[in-house]
């Protein structure tokens, strides 16, 4: 097996954490399409239950929800990627928050989570986990002593960030957190689904936990959900037996859909990389663009600490158009390369104005004390040449520019809008 924590990146996802020999002499790791496993007899039965442990995938399973091969094959990948001793997988990112949160926390204890972060995880934890008992402060990204200063001794269990966040790629400093979590004896969390391990590794910098929604750059294909936590080994066994009760499994299909993904993430991400790079040097150097939020630009407040701790900044950029939400949508409806749909991470380019995605249901003034703007744009790029989604930029902001200086064709678009 090759774990190769001295290997490159490309080489960890092809072959790390990979058996050499698979059953049937298969190159790649076989589809173990089953809900349960056999036994020849009773005395194999109770030679199992007397060693048993759940679900590792080394030897023998016992039942679907406790272990499966095509899973486990993915799960030593995915630990030899991010540099951890193991890692559990489910059936979507929440899936993998909502469970680690269920299986660590005890009722009446506390949690601390930074601002700018994937909503439904906040909303977990204001909402679901409250029902227990479990309370949760929220504090502004990047203010590290408010972060302290919401640590409550003993009953403060886990902080959570994400790393870079959603939308406004804000940057956690790793190390700061990490010896916060070691002073307070409170454990870490980063959500590295907008990095991928590629580009950073929060273990190698004393975090914890970290967690991917692996349905973004990890699988990469935009074709399945599941979701991944890394960390020592103890900590995974602990999860893996909470998982066989609380029942979030990948299908092994899904599973093995991953696994092929993950073996191309190295060139996708460098990919991505370079022209998220180029596409937020372009925009930010637009007339029709009001400001960009991209961690490689030196405008963004975390550039420091990104350029420190991250190989790369990853394949989103988030924009704010110089207009209003119609004249967002304008120009988001003229791209002819995304589409337009939530998520990130896959091949194809996505984009979407949050205003009207995931905030929908919000007023302007109830977006803004959110903190999203109605001419906020996230770009999450694919893997299409740099040059074609640059053209493709060029031509749509165009037209919004064409009626910045030319009032009476604004007039007209606005007349054109309300029919
Ligand atoms: C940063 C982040 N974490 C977690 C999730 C949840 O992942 P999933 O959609 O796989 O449940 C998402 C989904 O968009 C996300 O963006």
């Amino acid at each position: 097996m090759l774990n190769g924590s001295n290997q490159g990146n490309k080489t960890r996802a092809v072959h790390g954490g990979t058996k050499r020999t698979k059953a049937y002499n298969s190159l790649t790791s076989p589809i173990v399409q089953t809900a349960t496993y056999t036994f020849s007899d009773t005395q194999e039965l109770i030679d199992f239950m007397e060693r048993k442990t759940w679900g590792d995938g080394e030897d023998r399973e016992e039942y679907g929800r406790y272990g499966n091969p095509t899973v486990a094959a993915v799960e030593r990948k995915l630990a030899a990627l991010d540099g951890g001793e193991d890692a559990v997988l489910y059936s979507s990112g929440m899936n993998a928050i909502t469970s680690l949160l269920l299986s660590i926390l005890p009722a009446g204890s506390h949690i601390v989570i930074t601002d700018d972060c994937y909503r439904r995880t906040r909303q977990f934890c204001l909402t679901f986990l409250k029902r227990f008992g479990i309370e949760t402060t929220v504090v502004h990204m990047g203010d590290h002593e408010a972060m302290e200063a919401a640590i409550i001794p003993k009953k403060t269990r886990i902080i959570i960030s994400e790393s870079p966040t959603n939308p406004y790629l804000r940057i956690a400093d790793l190390e700061k957190l990490a010896r916060l979590g070691k002073q307070y004896r409170v454990l870490t969390l980063i959500d590295s689904t907008f990095a991928t391990p590629v580009n950073q590794r929060p273990l190698e910098w004393g975090i914890d936990f970290v967690l991917h929604s692996a349905t973004k750059y990890l699988s990469g294909h935009n074709d399945l959900l599941a979701g991944v936590i890394v960390g020592k080994a103890d900590r995974m066994k602990a999860l893996r037996d909470a998982r066989g009760v609380l029942g979030g499994v990948v299908d092994p299909h899904a599973a093995f859909l991953l696994d092929r993904g993950i073996k191309t993430l190295g060139v996708r991400v460098q990919q991505q990389n370079q022209t998220a790079l180029e596409v937020a040097r372009y925009l930010e150097a637009h007339p029709s663009i009001e400001r960009v939020w991209y961690p490689g630009l030196k405008s963004h407040p975390d550039f420091s600490v990104a350029a420190a701790q991250m190989d790369g900044f990853g394949g989103v950029v988030t924009f704010e158009v110089k207009g209003d939400l119609r004249a967002t949508s304008d120009f988001i409806d003229r791209m002819q390369i995304p589409y337009i749909a939530p998520s990130l991470g896959g091949v194809e380019s996505l984009i979407e104005q949050p205003a009207l995605m995931s905030y929908y249901e919000k007023t302007t003034e109830e977006r803004l004390a959110l903190g999203i703007k109605d001419n906020l744009v996230r770009f999450a790029i694919g893997i299409e040449d740099t040059d074609d989604i640059i053209n493709d930029l060029d031509q749509a902001l165009t037209g919004i520019r064409v009626r910045h200086e030319y009032p009476q064709i604004q007039n007209l678009w606005e007349i054109r809008f309300r029919q």
